[in-house]
């Protein structure tokens, strides 16, 4: 299994974004070969400030780093760092129809909203097609959001294999647990275009004051309670221990409890989940130098692996050997 997939760096990492899809890039780490970056050429669509663009992408870096990503097992690098990818989107987009890209969702909701749109975000799918097939990636971990951009990139790479040969490979979206929807802090589904996050790498005092904040049901302490339903014990369903969980599902269903007690066990299972990844953090962050090493030697494979694949499309429709 040859693995790849991006992120972008447009925030700091929720518990939506650690449940939902980190914990699971890096469950596929130790497969054949792992190719995991930050999409900073895609971030760039969006975050158009130097100083927040350039802080943003290496945050990425070392929340991953800190969250388990073992750069001896996949490679990490940064998109704008293999030019070989921005050169082989360009390939591929001289075979792309418009229509095609139209009905892309990012697109498309943008000019439903009448909002006038950039050619990058126009484009976006395509670019997203080069960094899969640049690196003859088979399997794209994904949330349900991304999987047409995974189907643009099949569609894309079997019409450039039927004009040119069989240059690429077909990959598939290895679609990410979506039992995974992590509610957040309003009952909504937790995203930071509402506001609603817990963030991973947040002080346990701020974190503790967001949870006790979040607004519960007003029923009689004694009632029995469906621990099922309360956005409370799912949040503590991700970071309690299993034993602790059955624990709360019990006092959930005898009742007699009150929603303060929950938040507070709720805070303190959050403290203790990330606390090893929060040290990490900090060790990392004081060492942005080894980190901008491990990009750079992931850069340096990464191009390796991309200049072979541009270099085999290149050949394939007549720009290189003409
Ligand atoms: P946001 O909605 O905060 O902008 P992104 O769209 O950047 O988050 O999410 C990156 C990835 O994190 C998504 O592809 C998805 O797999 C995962 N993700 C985000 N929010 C959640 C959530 N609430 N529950 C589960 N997974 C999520
Ligand atoms: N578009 C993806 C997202 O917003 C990020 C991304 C860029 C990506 N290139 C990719 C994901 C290639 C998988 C494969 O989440």
């Amino acid at each position: 299994m040859r693995v790849l997939s991006g992120i972008q760096p447009t925030g700091r990492p929720h518990w939506g974004n650690y449940f939902g899809a980190i914990t699971q890039y890096i469950a596929l780490q130790n497969a054949d070969q792992a190719f995991y970056f930050i999409a900073n050429l895609h971030a760039l669509t969006t975050v158009r400030d130097r100083e927040q663009l350039s802080q943003l992408t290496l945050d990425a870096a070392i929340d991953l780093l800190a969250l388990g990503l073992d750069p001896q097992e996949a490679v990490l690098f940064v998109q704008s760092d293999v030019p070989e990818v921005s050169e082989l989107c360009w390939l591929l987009m001289t075979g792309t129809p418009m229509g095609l890209l139209e009905r892309c969702h990012a697109y498309k909701d943008k000019k439903a909203k009448g909002l006038s749109a950039d050619a990058g975000l126009f484009a976006y799918p395509v670019l997203q097609a080069a960094d899969i097939l640049a690196f003859d990636s088979d399997t794209v971990p994904v949330g349900e959001d991304q999987v047409q951009h995974i189907e643009v990139c099949r569609d894309i790479a079997g019409s450039f294999n039927h004009r040119f040969g069989e240059v690429f490979v077909l990959p598939k979206a290895k679609v990410l647990d979506s039992s995974a929807r992590v509610p957040g802090t309003d009952g909504e589904k937790m995203s930071k275009s509402y506001n609603n996050t817990l963030a991973v790498f947040e002080s346990p005092k701020v974190q503790r004051k967001q949870i006790m904040r979040i607004a519960t049901d007003s029923r009689p302490m004694e009632d029995p309670k469906d621990p099922e339903t309360d956005v409370l014990f799912q949040l503590y369903s991700l970071v309690a221990s299993d034993a602790q969980r059955e624990e709360m599902a019990a006092t959930y269903r005898a009742g007699g409890f009150g929603y303060g007690d929950v938040k507070k066990a709720l805070a303190e299972a959050g403290e203790n989940f990330f606390a090893e990844a929060r040290a990490q953090r900090d060790d990392w962050a004081s060492r942005p130098d080894d980190v901008k090493e491990i990009l750079a030697t992931g850069a340096r494979w990464a191009r390796k692996k991309a200049s072979e694949v541009l270099n085999r499309a290149q050949e394939a429709c007549g720009i290189k050997g003409y």
